[in-house]
């Protein structure tokens, strides 16, 4: 089992300034020296694999043979349950090389429009997470968390990232959009969070991080 000592340096394979804000509010309890790849100046691997565990991997081990330390990555997206799963690992895609997200919410609407989603009941979706702890010794770790929900229209919220303002998570009147981060990954050892990264990061937490 790989497990993390308080005080390790964990480089956070990722490029993107949302989800590595989220991960340091996730970590922040585990006194581990965070660093991104970006920050390290590390170049984004392509995404080539067919599955979320296939591109957390190729990101994370990336990371962690280009630094000679541990990586934490995070492979995730959103499956439309009418659109037979898509947008999927392709989610960060259909944002365009401009990385718009508005444009990708119009893009998952105008699409579930065509298939005459509507209603609530036709518009579910699921995020999911796949984390991959790698050592630079090539040895691997997967966690992996999943949130039901349906998808609004319009979006409403201007907090989080990507789809969150069009995402309204089962049993809650807001969107991820409307919530505070800390609502958004509320969890604790005893109870399971509410977001798909919170969930993976809980089983993460349990097996790899010291006690805090
Ligand atoms: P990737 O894991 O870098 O391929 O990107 C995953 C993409 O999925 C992100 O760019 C977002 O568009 C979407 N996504 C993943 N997690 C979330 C989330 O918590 N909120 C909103 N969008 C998300």
């Amino acid at each position: 089992m790989l497990k993390l000592q308080r005080g390790q340096k964990l480089v956070v394979a990722t490029h993107n300034d949302g989800k590595l804000r989220e991960f340091r509010t996730l970590l922040e309890p585990f006194g581990l020296e965070l660093v991104s790849a970006g920050e390290l100046g590390l170049p984004e691997p392509e995404e080539t694999g067919t599955t979320y565990h296939e591109n957390a991997e190729l990101k994370s081990v990336a990371a962690s043979k280009a630094s000679n330390l541990w990586a934490l990555s995070d492979d995730s997206g959103l499956s439309v349950n009418a659109l037979d799963g898509a947008p999927g690992i392709y989610s960060a895609r259909w944002a365009g090389p401009s990385k718009n997200f508005d444009d990708a919410m119009v893009k998952v609407h105008t699409e579930l429009m065509g298939k005459g989603a509507m209603a609530p009941g036709r518009r579910g979706a699921e995020f999911i997470a796949v984390l991959c702890l790698s050592t630079p010794e090539g040895e691997t770790a997967f966690f992996e968390g999943r949130v039901a929900g349906t998808l609004v229209w319009p979006p409403r919220g201007t907090k989080g990232f990507g789809y969150d303002p069009m995402f309204q998570p089962q049993g809650h009147m807001r969107t991820f959009g409307e919530m505070e981060e800390k609502e958004k990954h509320h969890w604790s050892k005893s109870e399971i969070g509410l977001s798909h990264r919170s969930r993976a990061f809980s089983t993460f937490v349990k097996e790899c991080c010291p006690d805090d």
